[in-house]
C-alpha cells in the first residue's frame, strides 16, 4: 500500500512537471515545430499519455483500445539521420481538444491500473522516468520557440553575473571506476546493467565546466559558434528560455559534442571518457580544491528528496531554473547539474546488457556508433537521473541539448 501511494505521488509529480510545460505555449503554438528534427509540439501532448496507455493498459493489462489511431500516432518520437527531416503539416494532426480528451481518458484508466496493484513496479518506474525525461527534452524544444510563442511564468530571472572563474586542473589518481548497476538493486534502464569496474589511468580534469567566455576565444579564432548563441551586430547574445541576453561569460557553454571535441583539441586537451567522468564525479574528496566546503560529506545523495534542503550547494538540477547559472555558483567538486557533460565515449551496451522485453528499442536502437554518452544533469533534469549509473546519449552534432563539457589531460 505504501509502495502504491509512493508511486502515485511520483506519477502525479511527474505529470505536474510536464503539464506545466504545455501551459507555457500560446494557444496556436501547439502546431509549431521548434526543432526541425523533431515532431510538432502537439505530438508531445499526446505522446506522454499514449506511452503510459500502451505500456501499462494495453500491453500489460491487455485492455481493449478505446482509440487505436491515437495509440499508434503518438507512440514513438523521431531521431532522423542528417538531411532527412519530417515533412508532415499541421493539418495532419488532430485538434488539441481531441488529444486532451484522449489524455483524460488515459489518465483515468492509468489511475485504475495503479489502484489495482496488477502492474509490476518496474513498469511504473519506466512510465514515470519516461515522462520526466520528456520534461527535459520538451524544455529543449520550447527553448527554441521564439519568445512571442511562449508565456513567461512570473519570477524567471536569469542569474547572469558571477565572480570571475579561477581555472585549475584537478589531478585524479589511477584507479577503478565502477560503472553500471547491480541487478536487484533498484530501478535502472536496460543500458545501466550490469555493474562492472574499469581501470582508469591517472589524468587531470578541469575544476569547472568550459564557459562561454572560454569558448568565445575559440570563436574569435574562427570556430563555429554554439547554437545557443545569437549574433546581433558586433555582439553575441545567449538564447535563454524566455528571450536573448548579453552573453553571460561565466555560464557553461552549451555546444555539440563535435564542437566540444574541437575546442578540447584546440587547447591541447581531450574530452573525458565515461569512466573518467565517473572517477572525477563519484570518488570521495579528491583534493581540498575539489571538495564542496559547505557540505559535511562530499557526496550527499543528490537523488534523495531532501538533498536540496540539506545541501544548498547541491547543484542546479531538478527543475531549479530555466537557464544555467555561472559555473562557479557551486563548489568545484559538485560536478552534477547546470548542464550535462559530453564524453568521448560512444554509446554502447555494458557487458551483460539485456533489452527490456516491453521496450526493446529504448537503448538498442541507438547502439549505432553515432551517439555519445553524456553524464551529469541540467537545470531541467529530475533528481532521480543523478544516480551514478544513469546514462544519457545524443548524436555528436545535435545542438539543442543542455550540454557542455570539461576537458582532461591524459
Ligand atoms: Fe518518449
Amino acid at each position: 500500500m505504501r509502495r502504491q501511494s509512493q508511486l502515485a505521488e511520483a506519477l502525479a509529480d511527474a505529470r505536474r512537471r510536464t503539464d506545466e510545460l504545455f501551459t507555457l505555449l500560446v494557444p496556436d503554438a501547439f502546431y509549431d515545430r521548434p526543432i526541425p528534427e523533431r515532431h510538432r509540439n502537439i505530438f508531445y501532448l499526446g505522446h506522454l499519455e499514449a506511452f503510459d496507455w500502451n505500456l501499462i493498459c494495453r500491453r500489460t493489462l491487455d485492455l481493449p483500445s478505446f482509440h487505436p489511431e491515437f495509440d499508434k500516432l503518438f507512440e514513438f518520437g523521431i531521431d532522423p539521420p542528417a538531411g532527412r527531416l519530417p515533412e508532415d503539416q499541421p493539418k495532419d494532426w488532430p485538434s488539441v481538444d481531441e488529444v486532451k480528451r484522449y489524455n483524460t481518458h488515459v489518465r483515468q484508466a492509468v489511475s485504475r491500473a495503479l489502484t489495482s496493484g496488477d502492474v509490476p513496479e518496474q513498469l511504473w518506474r519506466v512510465a514515470i522516468e519516461h515522462r520526466l525525461m520528456h520534461a527535459e527534452t520538451f524544455a529543449y524544444m520550447l527553448h527554441n520557440l521564439p519568445a512571442d510563442r511562449k508565456i513567461e511564468p512570473p519570477g524567471v530571472a536569469a542569474r547572469i553575473l558571477g565572480p570571475p572563474v579561477s581555472r585549475a586542473m584537478i589531478e585524479v589518481p589511477a584507479g577503478g571506476a565502477t560503472l553500471g548497476r547491480r541487478r536487484g538493486n533498484g530501478f535502472g534502464w536496460d543500458n545501466e546493467f550490469d555493474e562492472h569496474t574499469v581501470d582508469v589511468p591517472a589524468f587531470a580534469i578541469d575544476n569547472y565546466k568550459v564557459t562561454n567566455g572560454d569558448y568565445l576565444e575559440f570563436v574569435k579564432a574562427g570556430a563555429d559558434p554554439p547554437h545557443f548563441w545569437v549574433r546581433r551586430g558586433d555582439e553575441w547574445l545567449q538564447r535563454t528560455m524566455f528571450g536573448h541576453a548579453p552573453l553571460p561569460l561565466t555560464w557553461p557553454v552549451y555546444v555539440t559534442q563535435q564542437l566540444a571535441s574541437s575546442y578540447a583539441a584546440w587547447i591541447g586537451k581531450s574530452l573525458p571518457t565515461e569512466p573518467q567522468f565517473h572517477r572525477a564525479a563519484y570518488l570521495p574528496a579528491l583534493t581540498p580544491a575539489f571538495t564542496p566546503t559547505r557540505t559535511p560529506a562530499r557526496t550527499p545523495d543528490p537523488t534523495s528528496r531532501d538533498c536540496k534542503e540539506r545541501f544548498p550547494d547541491a547543484g542546479n538540477y531538478n527543475f531549479d531554473h530555466w537557464n544555467p547559472v555561472p559555473v562557479n555558483a557551486h563548489a568545484p567538486g559538485q560536478m552534477l547539474g547546470n548542464g550535462w557533460e559530453w564524453t568521448s565515449t560512444v554509446f554502447q551496451p555494458f557487458p551483460g546488457f539485456e533489452p527490456f522485453p516491453f521496450y526493446p528499442g529504448y537503448s538498442a536502437n541507438f547502439f549505432d556508433g553515432d551517439h555519445y554518452v553524456l553524464k551529469g544533469a541540467s537545470a531541467r533534469t529530475a533528481a532521480c537521473f543523478l544516480r551514478p549509473s544513469f546514462r544519457n546519449w545524443f548524436r555528436p552534432d545535435y545542438p539543442y541539448v543542455y550540454a557542455g563539457f570539461r576537458c582532461v589531460e591524459n
